[in-house]
This record gives structure tokens, sequence and C-alpha cells, in this order.
């Protein structure tokens, strides 16, 4: 059967419904990360949102004003409201859902996919014009917060998925990332805040991951990093410094921070290490110190 991406994705959600309970704790750190970033009233979006189990909208409600997801599968994010909000449930009119493609993977179908990795000038051609992708977005008001929830690696694992060792695969996901990074903030204005949430690394090449305390998992990422044990494009350390390079940043108008890792338990037999940065704007620094 010949799938494109956004169908291989909406299926992935589909897997991942029955994770409620085993990601409580992920839910927990991310929904206070995007607590933490905002400020009562104002207005938060979460990039890839799916089945929004990584966050607990009625706490979320309580802080913010409105709620934007953005996905490619509206199946998922329908479900994941109705999981957690009644159709009754006062705030249930501030989420919005907004169906939309952030890197220009929708209409690339299994046998292109297939051919990832290969020097397919096909391939090649697919990659630049995605490169070149960019979401219309300009219809939205800037954000107080931007949140990115475990979006990056879907965006850049298709890409080096056969040869992540391959140098213009590598390029090509340089680009997705510094493309994913610039919409975040373009999404967030002059003003607004970024979280960044970025799982980097699974247990299939870390088993041991599952047996470490959360203590352990600080010093166990950079041992992963030392030894190139990462999803490649996504080293935290890079990422980090991307975030720290930005203009507003460097102009001290924003403050990041990077949080200690811990694990996504999304399927049974696979977690993920995640890691969070948070980029916040000096102002709401300041109005959250006075809450
Ligand atoms: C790993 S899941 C994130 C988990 C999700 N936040 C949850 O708790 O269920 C990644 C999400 O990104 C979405 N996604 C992947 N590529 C996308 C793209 N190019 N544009 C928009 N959404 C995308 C997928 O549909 C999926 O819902």
């Amino acid at each position: 059967m010949t799938r494109n991406f956004a169908q291989c994705q909406a299926s992935n959600n589909l897997q991942a419904r029955d994770a409620w309970d085993r990601v409580a704790s992920h839910r927990q750190h991310v929904t206070q990360l995007l607590l933490d970033a905002g400020r009562s009233g104002g207005r938060l979006c979460v990039l890839g949102a799916g089945n929004c189990m990584d966050v607990s909208l009625d706490r979320l409600l309580e802080r913010f004003s409105h709620i934007a997801l953005f996905d490619l599968d509206l199946n998922a994010m329908e479900f994941g409201i109705r999981q957690q909000i009644s159709d009754q449930h006062p705030g249930r009119q501030k989420i919005q859902c907004n169906v939309i493609d952030l890197c220009g993977w929708t209409g690339i179908t299994d046998p292109v996919l297939e051919s990832l990795g290969t020097s397919s000038p096909r391939w090649q051609e697919v990659l630049r014009s995605i490169s070149q992708f960019s979401p219309s977005l300009d219809d939205f008001e800037p954000f107080d917060v931007v949140a990115s929830n475990c979006l990056l690696s879907q965006i850049i694992a298709p890409v080096l998925l056969r040869q992540p060792h391959d140098p213009i695969q590598i390029s090509i996901a340089i680009e997705f990332r510094r493309s994913h990074m610039d919409l975040m903030w373009k999404l967030a204005g002059q003003e607004g805040s970024l979280v960044l949430i970025s799982d980097f690394v699974a247990t299939d090449t870390s088993p041991e991951l599952r047996y470490l305390s959360s203590d352990q998992l600080g010093e166990k990422m950079f041992e992963l990093i030392r030894n190139g044990n990462f999803f490649s494009g996504l080293n935290p350390q890079i990422l980090a410094a991307e975030l720290a390079g930005h203009t507003r940043v460097k102009a001290g108008k924003a403050h990041p921070r990077a949080h200690p890792p811990w694990l996504w338990h999304l399927y049974e037999s696979r977690a993920y290490l995640v890691i969070a940065f948070s980029i916040i704007n000096n102002a709401t620094l300041g109005g959250l110190a006075c809450e």
C-alpha cells in the first residue's frame, strides 16, 4: 500500500493511544515546563500536539487564555482533547486544532520514503524542495509560549533513517532543525517564550536507560553524547548552542535554560530519553516572579 508521511504519522499516533498511564511522568514534566514559561492569560501554541498525552489540558486551561494545537493529524488531536476535556467543559472553546504540515513532508509517499538513504536524484530533489518549504502561519498572532513537543525527531528522522552519516543528508537534517527553530521564534514574535522538548535517543541503542534512576540520567546523557549515541541531528549540546545563538538571547532579551533529561515511556517496548530547553522572555521572567 502506498502511504504518505501523514498517514504514517497517523498510524503511529493510533498505536500510541494506550500510552496515557505510561507517559504520566513525561506529561507532568512537559505540563510544568509550559506552565513555568507562561504568564496567566497568555496564549500557548503546541507544535506536534498529536494525542495530547504529554500535556494536562485542564491545568493549562487554568493558566492560558488560548491553546492552539498544531499537528498533521486532526483525529489524534480530537481524540486527545476528548480524553481529557468534555464538550461541556468551559475551557473547551479556548482550544483550537490546526491541521498543518510544519515541515513539508505531507505528500511524500512510502516508495519515496523507502528510497531514503540512496543517492537517487529524485530523493535529493524532494529533500531540496522540503528544505525550502515554509508553512503558512502568517494568520496567527504571536504566541506567549511556543512549545515543540517531541516533533523535531519526527521531522528529522526520515532524512537520516538509512544513512545517518551521509553528508548530504546530514546537511539537510541540519537545515530542517534550523528551520524548525526559526518557525518557533517566528511564532513567538518579539516577546514570546519557547519550550523545545526533544527525544534524542531510544532504549534500542541504550537499553540500560530503563534501569537508571532519574538522578543518573544527566550523567548518562553526557556519556551518550560523548559516544555519539543519539539520533543524528539531535545532539542536545548543539540544540542548546543553536538556541543560545539567537539574536534575542544574545541581546539579553530572552533567557535560555536546559532542564535535566527524563525518560518518556511512549511504547511498552521502547522508551526515549528526552531533553527540554526553555527560553523565557525577560519580561515574562519578571512577571512570573511576582505571581
Ligand atoms: C512523537 S509525536 C508527539 C507526541 C504528542 N505530543 C503526544 O503526546 O501524543 C509527534 C507528532 O508530530 C506530528 N508531526 C510529525 N510531522 C509533522 C509535520 N511535518 N507537521 C505537523 N505535525 C507533524 C505527528 O503527527 C505526531 O502527532
